[in-house]
């Protein structure tokens, strides 16, 4: 289940407003376009399952969002703690840019940190977890970052075989926002 977190406190504790509830958080992404759902009871792959084994797990969930978005194509990516260039990788991720077309992840194991920078109103943070859906329009301002777990596998859809090209803005936004994950065993501080 995903959280939300606005502005820039890294938790409630620190000035950060948390929306957890199912309903807000999908109220709130949507006001921004952002789509969240749960697919759930997700099917039971093993987590170390090759891709083509998920994608076929997937194949009518991924065959019903192309028919919605217009995603032509579907592949999983897989990262975890010992892969190789993880760091270069991550870099890619973690700088303010946008897209052409949708961004849209399901999660399969572990978890993430996406923030959005909307034109008109404060950085919010989104954690996603297995089972989570969500897609990021077109032209939405954002960046990705991992939990401290490091691992992340997730289905990715795209409306372009060229698959994903990052517009960087060269903000420099992202600099401001430290990736803290709350995470299942994320102890508040007092
Ligand atoms: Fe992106």
């Amino acid at each position: 289940m995903a959280l939300v977190k606005i502005g820039g406190g890294r938790s409630e504790a620190e000035g950060a407003e948390v929306i957890a509830e199912r309903a807000e958080v999908e109220a709130f992404l949507a006001q921004f376009g952002i789509d969240y759902e749960r697919w759930t009871p997700a099917h039971d792959i093993a987590s170390d399952a090759p891709s083509d084994e998920i994608l076929a797990a997937y194949a009518s969930e991924i065959e019903a969002l192309k028919r919605r978005g217009g995603y032509v194509t579907a592949d999983v990516i897989d990262v975890k703690p010992e892969t190789p260039n993880l760091d270069v990788m991550l870099a890619k991720f973690s700088r303010e840019h946008w897209h052409d077309e949708d961004e849209v992840r399901f999660i399969i194991e572990g978890r993430g940190l996406f923030h959005v920078h909307p034109p008109d109103g404060p950085v919010f943070a989104i954690e996603v977890e297995a089972g989570d859906l969500i897609r990021v329009p077109r032209g939405t301002h954002h960046w990705f970052d991992l939990c401290s777990d490091r691992r992340i596998r997730a289905i990715r859809l795209f409306q372009d075989v060229s698959g994903w090209t990052p517009h960087y803005t060269d903000s420099g936004v992202d600099k401001g926002f430290e990736p803290i994950c709350f995470g299942p065993a994320y102890v508040g501080r007092t």
